[in-house]
């Protein structure tokens, strides 16, 4: 294959690269109603009393060969409830990618653990072994492997260094369903690991998570962590670590379900022209597509590439531009929000709990602490 680039750029009047419409890309069909009006006649929304959730559950562990899958209600609860099953002590440092989203760090933060930065790899943009292995202390007490934009990231080194160390392994897959890794798919190599259902996943129903694991007792505490410490199974209402509700319903579960019949397609196709695209660009002077390494499939969660700007003589705004001109919708500097996790204010300004020194949002405003003080009648 090869590239013209005769024309002149739409953005200085030139005829749009981009000529014919992008398909509708509409996602839910069918397929989703019918699953949808099967739990409303069945009038039970309730995961615990439902069909679809548990379907979904087991769907999902099927097929990714796995022993349990809990289904949740959000990629940032599944982290959590990852992290938590590990019953990691108070202060305990989690070692995971400077690239990332917020919901990777979340549930450490709200379980009381640190999140320690690894560097990427420039070419690969995944956490490095060697660098998670320069940030190892006596405090560590799991690293959590992201696979980035959809790519997975070298576990044959991560899991070298979990045998090494004895420190947990978990798996972050939101943005890798159906993703390979040496002959594996991500989400089957970690203790536990899990995996988003948000809008712009793959797959979506709304918002909604998954874990897997083989560990009977990580799934237990999994499990109860999502649903207040309640041991349904045993009949038993005694909470006895403090858990959240992230329940997953079964409207969520009936269209997560009609999802995953169609998460294999949607990754092969992504795949398919991802690939293709790869080959294109790796034409292009001045313009690096993130790299593949031997043996993975990448599912293209996010199309990733980098730019040489001194060689192409522009902005990455201006390019930017000029691409949206054409008719390709694209965003400078979107993997986090343009910049690094850490960079966030809740990091730089140690702002994540409610008595932290600097409570500020981005704007500048202070953020509203109350009860400033009580002023009840008679109070001193
Ligand atoms: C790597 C990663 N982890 C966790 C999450 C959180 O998922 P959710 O938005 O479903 O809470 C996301 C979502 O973008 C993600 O990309």
């Amino acid at each position: 294959m090869s590239y013209d680039i005769a024309e002149k750029l739409a953005l200085l009047g030139g005829p749009k690269a981009k000529r014919t419409p992008f398909p509708t890309g509409k996602r839910h069909g069918e397929l989703e109603k019918r699953y949808l009006n099967e739990v409303i006649d069945s009038d039970m929304l309730f995961f615990y009393m439902g069909t679809k959730v548990r379907a979904l559950e087991k769907r999902f562990a099927e097929m990714y060969g796995m022993k349990h899958c809990i289904a949740c209600s959000s990629g940032t609860s599944a982290v959590h409830m990852a992290v938590a099953a590990l019953q990691l002590p108070f202060g305990g440092e989690v070692i995971t990618s400077a690239i990332t989203d917020m919901g990777s760090l979340t549930g450490m933060l709200y379980q009381g653990l640190v999140p320690i930065f690894a560097d990427v790899d420039p070419d690969t943009l995944n956490m490095t072994p060697a660098s998670v292995r320069r940030r190892i202390t006596a405090k560590t007490r799991a690293i959590l492997v992201v696979h980035h934009a959809g790519l997975a990231a070298d576990m044959d080194g991560f899991l070298a260094l979990g045998r090494e160390t004895g420190l947990p392994i978990l798996e972050d897959c939101a943005q890798a369903y159906c993703c390979r890794y040496r002959g594996k798919l991500a989400g089957t190599m970690g203790a536990i690991n899990s995996f988003s259902l948000n809008h712009f996943k793959h797959i979506s129903c709304g918002s909604g998570g998954m874990i897997l694991t083989n560990d009977d007792r990580l799934r237990y505490h999994a499990s109860l962590f999502l649903d207040k410490c309640y041991q349904r199974d045993e009949g038993i209402r005694n909470p006895f670590f403090l858990a959240p509700n992230y329940q997953m319903t079964e409207l969520q579960g009936a269209v997560a379900l009609a999802q995953l019949e169609k998460v294999e397609n949607v990754v092969a196709a992504r795949n398919r022209l991802g690939v293709q695209l790869d080959a294109l660009l790796t034409q292009v002077p001045g313009v690096t597509p993130q790299k593949t390494p031997e043996g993975c499939r990448h599912g293209y969660f996010l199309y990733v590439f980098k730019l040489d700007l001194p060689e192409l003589g522009c902005t990455t705004q201006e390019f930017s531009e000029a691409l949206n001109a054409e008719g390709i919708p694209n965003r400078a500097h979107l993997i986090t929000g343009g910049r690094p996790v850490y960079l966030y204010d809740i990091f730089q300004k140690r702002s994540a709990g409610p008595r932290s020194p600097s409570r500020t949002t981005p704007t500048g405003a202070a953020t509203a602490r109350w009860p400033r003080r009580p002023s009840i009648a008679g109070s001193r």
